[in-house]
């Protein structure tokens, strides 16, 4: 028998592996371990996304209130300083863009010079988004996205030519583990070009209880939130999760300094996935740890700066300090 191999390269992975398996693959990693988890980033299909925004306007989640405050007293200063060139605006994970409106509205006024570039992983919400955009500001240029952060960071980066603001709001950087975040903040970096700037929203720590109302609203929209992951699997990939025999708890853990949720057994269990050709079997009692809300100080703000490559402009804060949106500047040695 002649003996043969194959090498596989990216590109023939990329032909078989579809964001399906993506997921796929995710679920089966996340409950095949001891201590079962799911990532966070699964919870925004277009049915998360929408929920999501939901989560927006409870009055107990703080966090938008907060920055849409920041955004309102401080969009000047940012026109200022990207007054008199092109630039890009760069919305990282704009969802239904509401807070970047702010920006938007006081940019056009002042007859800045750039365009809007939203990159999110719903479809649904990038499109939205664009029709309305194109109903309010027919004169904005818009150019969206559907991707990862940083699949969308690369594919717009090819047109180096302006400079750009890249907001990353909401405090989403909190769902990255601290060494994550540093990566993340890392390959940013690298993508960007020197005197490019980063408004990265952070939510602060705060009395403990204020948290734990924002994750968990009398009206339930978290709770659906965070159960929407069961469903998404259910839809995608053929799951059996009895909804009803979930829970949704968040607390904060004191050690981590982040808001943690996790999705409780109420019985023992049997849930099988097609998919994957799994089943999997819960304890009564046992958690699915779905999600990281990490919390900061300002010290940990300008240690994560610093260690990236990256100068503090300015530091926004809301009148309580819930909450800052915290100005970077890229910074690269001459070559
Ligand atoms: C969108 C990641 C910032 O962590 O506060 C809201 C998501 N989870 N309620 C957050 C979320 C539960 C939110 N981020």
């Amino acid at each position: 028998m002649p003996v043969t191999y194959k090498v596989l390269t990216p590109h023939d992975l990329d032909t078989i592996v579809s964001p399906r398996g993506e997921f796929a693959r995710a679920v089966l990693l996340g409950l095949s371990k001891h201590e079962k988890s799911l990532p966070s980033r699964y919870f925004y299909d277009d049915e998360g996304s929408r929920l999501f925004q939901r989560i927006m306007h409870l009055d107990e989640y703080y966090p938008t209130g907060c920055e849409r405050c920041i955004l309102e007293n401080h969009r000047d200063d940012l026109a200022d300083l990207l007054a008199g060139e092109p630039f890009n605006l760069v919305d990282l994970g704009s969802g239904d863009g509401s807070k970047t409106n702010l920006l938007l509205s006081r940019f056009l006024e002042r007859r800045l010079s750039f365009r809007y570039v939203p990159i999110d992983i719903s479809e649904a919400a990038v499109s939205e988004q664009a029709g309305r955009l194109e109903t309010t500001w027919p004169e904005l240029e818009v150019r969206g996205i559907v991707a990862e952060y940083f699949d969308g960071l690369l594919w717009h980066s090819r047109d180096g030519s302006r400079r750009n603001l890249v907001l990353f709001l909401g405090s989403n950087i909190g769902n990255f583990r601290r060494s994550e975040a540093r990566t993340f903040l890392r390959t940013m970096w690298s993508l960007l070009a020197d005197g490019d700037l980063l408004l990265t929203g952070f939510d602060l720590k705060k009395n403990i209880d204020v948290m734990m109302r924002a994750y968990n609203d009398r009206e339930g929209v978290t709770r659906e939130f965070n159960l929407n992951l069961l469903r998404r699997i259910n839809r995608e990939l053929g799951g059996s999760f009895d909804i009803g025999k979930w829970r949704h708890y968040a607390t904060y853990d004191v050690f981590s300094g982040a808001m943690e949720s996790y999705l409780v057994s109420r019985v023992e269990q049997e849930v099988e996935i097609r998919e994957i050709n799994q089943r999997f079997h819960f304890d009564p009692f046992e958690p699915i740890h779905t999600e990281y809300s990490y919390k900061f100080l300002e010290i940990d703000i300008e240690e994560l700066g610093a260690d990236t490559g990256f100068l503090i402009e300015d530091q926004f804060y809301d009148d309580r300090k819930y909450f800052v949106d915290s100005l970077w500047r890229v910074e690269k040695p001459i070559a």
